[in-house]
């Protein structure tokens, strides 16, 4: 009788029961019509319903559950692919670095705490006609341990969560069936898969079970190289099969038949000229295999793309078929905020549409190997791959952010060896003939020992032509031999030209950077500027492509709302995307600077800078927009053949521009035609400069007004106007244009945003907190205000001692003039011994809902002064809603730099104006105070129906900084320095 030993669970010698030996993932077909119709009748997809229970520990589970009769009827539905967790048996949890269990349970691989150790137990009956198939079943993925039963038999035992499991069941298979499978949460495996991200369990990839003909191809190695000078290609094929006579092969490029050829084990095909295969020009070639059994029958047939490239280390730098390669990569976590782990294919149709939109050349499949669906599409539509092994083990040596290994694994002990490197093998038979997978990376995070080295070994002897990736050996040099490649996680630019400098031996990536938490990616363009200074930079993998938040009744939640805990809060949603597969703002930043074409203008010149290593600039539109004091004025378009890595300087015709306005020469890069995924038009960089000035006209000497100067205010009233000064409150208490009213609590100098998740990591929240009080609890007890008699038009100014002990203080002066303007004028006088401000701006709170706002500035999206490479100089509207970015954990949002003029409309008839006076400003438009968005832990919890509207205007911005979230400094260039003077003006108009 079938039983459930549960000492495979912490057994090191036993990871795979019964398991199938691994294998190429072609896919086996009764003929190419089959093929055609993507229907193959040796497929039998087992996923859908199946009947569920669920345990808080495996030793729960009586041997009934086994049985094949076992009444099934009364139980829960569950359906595959997905997890578990989402169906609310138990909370799913995220922790990042600490095993899931801390606090309830000592850490002591490979034993686990065999009492709490959720459980499922997938239940499904189906029939089979035909008995005597030779018939396996799948599961394409599963965490983290499973129990497989036939009949009440036992199939047997899988670990390693993102890669097949795989058995034959013919021993056991009858008409009517009962497939039984235990999934539990935790394995001795648990310490190797502690990725930072949910922990989420179940069956989330197909189940099916399929057969296999007589004559059977069980595996093929393709492989497809450039020779000659990287201009013809050479496939190399190596079969795997049983009963087989032999295999007619055809390759053929879109739809021309190049070679036919008949073979058993070995098929080598030379091809003069070939197309080859890059990210850039994806070219793929069609292989089919017509396997012929003994009887001269055709047994099954099989295509297999071919894609020829050769990826090499040569001279210490990476090249792809022969030039130097740089990856704009990202990484992505396999994930979706519905289905957890388990990602669709549309899901993944818009991914890869999304890095080819984006500009993104690589990905890192962080961490562990994907669904096969996305390695098809990074094959058909071109990125190169680091393919990862599923080990992580972070918490078994960093504690509290210290490194400890004094218990890692796997280290250098014997007992792991077996586990990690049959993960490597695993990785590669799968994987192997996928031409997007460029590089083999061993895992994440898990320290380093002789078992690193031996997996980094292993890859290089199964694989020839590809190079090996590992970062955590950088922090163990003498098992620096785990990677081909210097890779650092999080490095700033002086310390990764620190190690290009001394004699660099190997290529560099950062196989994580500019990590993408919330508002980020601040300073990105700094690592760019490296591509050109050192041949040995070779780009890297932005932290990380979406928010894995997971979306419960439209709210967005994170670590520990599930009453998980332990957890790491927000920390899972790092990503350029919000967690429902939309753009954040940074996406356009991350598009501009990955572009492969940079437009440089500079006055009437533009230069084209074609990184493209195999296009040249023949295939785009060069588009010239003029603006005039921001709205259109003129647009003409050319074109230009730059080829690849080479640049061109042309001129620009700039005919009718004059001196007295501003223009914006804006020249950007589009597609001529339709490519790949992309459509005719599509936009793929761009590059402006500035002529002349933008200005605003006042009449500096209409004093057209009548001022009463009372006991508690003094009110200036012109034509359309009237502005009521408190002397009391420090400010402008009433502000009519046309008799609307605009002020709610006075205009006020504000020194605080609310806190970005890099202003908490980098402790900037408590070293500048007193800025947090100064701008809520603004001291304007003394009273100070001045009216200045001698000047032409009304002026006055406020004087606020910021903190009573410090010498600093704000002077703002007002200007009434007769046509409704009034000037502003804001003066922060430093002192010593303060720590940086965030900004220093001026707030109004309207106590209106304004409708929409439009500025002239950089836009559209949201921008700081170290992430504005991605918008551009232009007329923009939007409204105070819209310009909330959806981070999953609400803070500082929606600044615009550049801005010349702002004009926030209540209606039809009533707007206030902005204008910038002599240098252009920073401005946010916004539902929300800076407290409510300091405050609220999740979007949802921001009213959604609200009020007021805020309005900031400012003369500095602290930059949002990125290259990481727990501690890297905001760069000091674009930091505020609080003991200096800072001084910025507008005006302020309405109708
Ligand atoms: C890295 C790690 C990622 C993720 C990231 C922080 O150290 O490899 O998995 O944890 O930091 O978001
Ligand atoms: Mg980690």
């Amino acid at each position: 009788m079938a039983t459930l030993n549960l000492n495979y669970l912490e057994d090191l010698n036993i990871f795979n029961v019964n398991k199938l030996d691994y294998y190429s993932d072609h896919k086996v077909y009764k003929s190419k019509q089959e093929y055609l119709n993507k229907q193959s009748s040796f497929y039998q997809s087992l996923n859908g319903e199946y009947k569920f229970k669920y345990f808080a520990s495996p030793k729960l589970i009586g041997e009934e559950y086994l049985k094949e009769d076992f009444d099934i009827s009364s139980l829960d539905i569950i359906n595959v692919p997905g997890c578990i967790e989402l169906n609310y048996t138990h909370a799913p949890q995220y922790v990042n670095q600490m095993y899931p269990w801390d606090g309830s349970f000592i850490s002591n691989p490979p034993h686990i705490d065999m009492d709490k150790n959720p459980t499922g137990i997938y239940f499904k009956d189906f029939d089979v006609a035909n008995i005597d198939e030779d018939l396996n079943i799948s599961f394409e993925a599963g965490a983290m341990a499973l129990y497989v039963y036939l009949n009440g038999e036992f199939v047997g035992y899988s670990e390693d969560s993102f890669l097949p499991a795989r058995f034959n069941i013919n021993k056991y298979l009858k008409h009517h069936n009962r497939l039984t499978v235990v999934v539990c949460s935790y394995s001795k495996a648990a310490y190797i898969e502690g990725q930072d991200f949910w922990r989420l369990t179940g069956l989330y990839r197909d189940v099916y079970l399929y057969s296999t003909p007589k004559a059977h191809i069980l595996d093929i190695k393709v492989l497809a190289n450039l020779e000659n000078n990287y201009q013809d290609g050479h496939l190399l094929l190596n079969v795997k099969s049983k009963n087989v006579k032999e295999i007619n092969a055809t390759l053929s490029y879109k739809g021309k038949e190049i070679c036919k050829k008949s073979f058993k084990d070995l098929l080598d095909i030379k091809v003069k000229n070939v197309y080859s295969w890059s990210a850039e020009v994806p070219d793929l070639y069609d292989l089919e295999l017509e396997v012929i059994d003994e009887n001269g029958e055709v047994s099954e047939y099989i295509h297999q793309d071919v894609g020829f490239r050769t990826f090499e280390i040569k001279n210490k730098v990476m090249l792809i078929n022969g030039k130097r390669v740089v990856f704009r990569g990202i990484n992505r976590h396999e994930f979706s905020s519905i289905g957890g782990r388990h990602v669709t294919k549309e899901e993944m149709d818009e991914d890869i549409r999304f890095m080819k939109a984006n500009n993104i050349n690589a990905v890192r499949t962080s961490h562990y190997p994907n669904d096969t669906y996305w390695y098809e599409l990074c094959d058909k539509y071109g990125i190169y791959l680091i393919d990862e092994v599923n080990m992580e083990s972070h918490g078994s040596w960093t504690k509290m952010d210290v490194f400890d290994p004094s218990w890692n694994v796997p280290g250098s002990l014997p007992s792991w060896e077996k586990i990690v490197l049959d993960r490597v093998k695993h990785t590669f038979e799968r994987d192997k003939n996928h031409p997007s997978i460029v590089i083999w990376s061993i895992g994440n995070e898990s320290w380093a020992g002789t078992n690193t080295v031996k997996m980094h070994d292993l890859f290089n002897e199964l694989d020839k032509t590809r190079p090996v990736h590992y970062e955590s050996c950088m922090h163990v040099r003498e098992f620096r031999d785990s990677t081909d490649i210097e890779s650092y996680m999080y490095a700033k630019v002086p310390e990764i030209e620190d190690y290009l400098n001394n004699n660099p031996d190997k290529p560099y990536i950062s196989c994580e950077y500019s990590h993408a938490m919330a508002n980020s990616l601040g300073g990105i363009d700094e690592y760019i500027k490296l591509e050109d200074k050192y041949e040995l930079y070779q780009g890297g993998f932005i932290w990380d492509y979406m928010d894995q938040g997971i979306i419960v009744d439209d709210k967005w939640l994170y670590g520990g709302d599930f009453f998980d805990r332990p957890h790491d809060n927000s920390f899972c949603c790092n990503g350029v995307r919000y967690c429902n597969r939309t753009d954040s703002p940074k996406v356009c930043e991350m598009k501009q600077v990955y572009a492969p074409v940079v437009l440089t203008v500079k006055k009437n010149k533009v230069e084209i800078y074609n990184k493209n290593l195999f296009i040249s600039t023949s295939i785009y539109n060069f588009v010239v927009t003029i603006l005039k004091n921001g709205k259109f004025y003129r647009e003409y378009s050319f074109n230009e053949d730059v080829a690849p890595l080479s640049k061109k300087v042309c001129s620009l015709d700039l005919e009718g521009i004059n001196e007295y306005d501003e223009y914006v020469v804006k020249v950007s890069a589009h597609l001529k035609d339709d490519y790949g995924l992309l459509q005719k038009g599509h936009l793929i960089s761009f590059g402006e400069d500035v002529i002349g000035q933008y200005k605003h006209s006042v009449d500096e000497n209409d004093n057209n007004y009548k001022v009463f100067n009372s006991d508690l205010n003094i009110g200036v009233y012109g034509d359309k106007f009237s502005v009521l000064f408190s002397k009391r409150e420090g400010g402008i208490i009433s502000l009519k244009y046309n008799g609307q009213e605009w002020v709610n609590k006075p205009l006020l100098p504000t020194f605080f945003r609310a806190n970005t998740d890099n202003d908490r990591g980098n402790r900037f929240n408590i070293t500048s907190s007193i800025w947090y009080s100064v701008d809520q609890f603004l001291n304007y007890t003394n009273k100070q205000y001045k009216v200045i008699d001698d000047e032409k038009v009304f002026t006055i100014v406020y004087t606020y001692i910021l903190m009573n002990s410090m010498q600093n203080k704000v002077d703002v002066t007002y200007k009434v003039y007769g046509d409704g303007n009034i000037e502003v004028n804001a003066h922060y006088y430093g002192a010593n011994n303060l720590p940086e401000f965030a900004l220093f701006g001026m707030n109004l709170a309207i106590p209106l809902k304004v409708e929409s706002f439009k500025y002239y500035g950089l836009g559209e999206q949201e921008n700081y002064i170290d992430r504005h490479n991605g918008t551009s100089l232009g007329i923009y509207q939007t409204t105070p809603m819209e310009n909330v970015s959806k981070y999953i954990e609400p803070q500082e949002c929606g600044n615009r730099s550049e801005v010349r003029y702002c004009k926030l409309y209540l209606n039809n008839h009533h707007s206030l104006k902005i204008y910038m006076k002599d240098k252009p400003l920073n401005i946010s438009v916004l539902p929300y105070s800076n407290i409510e968005l300091e405050f609220a832990k999740h979007i949802h919890e921001l009213n959604k129906s609200p009020n007021y509207t805020y309005l900031r205007v400012c003369g500095f911005m602290r930059g949002v900084g990125g290259d990481d979230s727990w501690g890297a400094p905001v760069l000091s260039k674009y930091c505020l320095d609080a003991t200096k003077d800072y001084e910025f003006s507008f005006y302020i108009q309405g109708e």
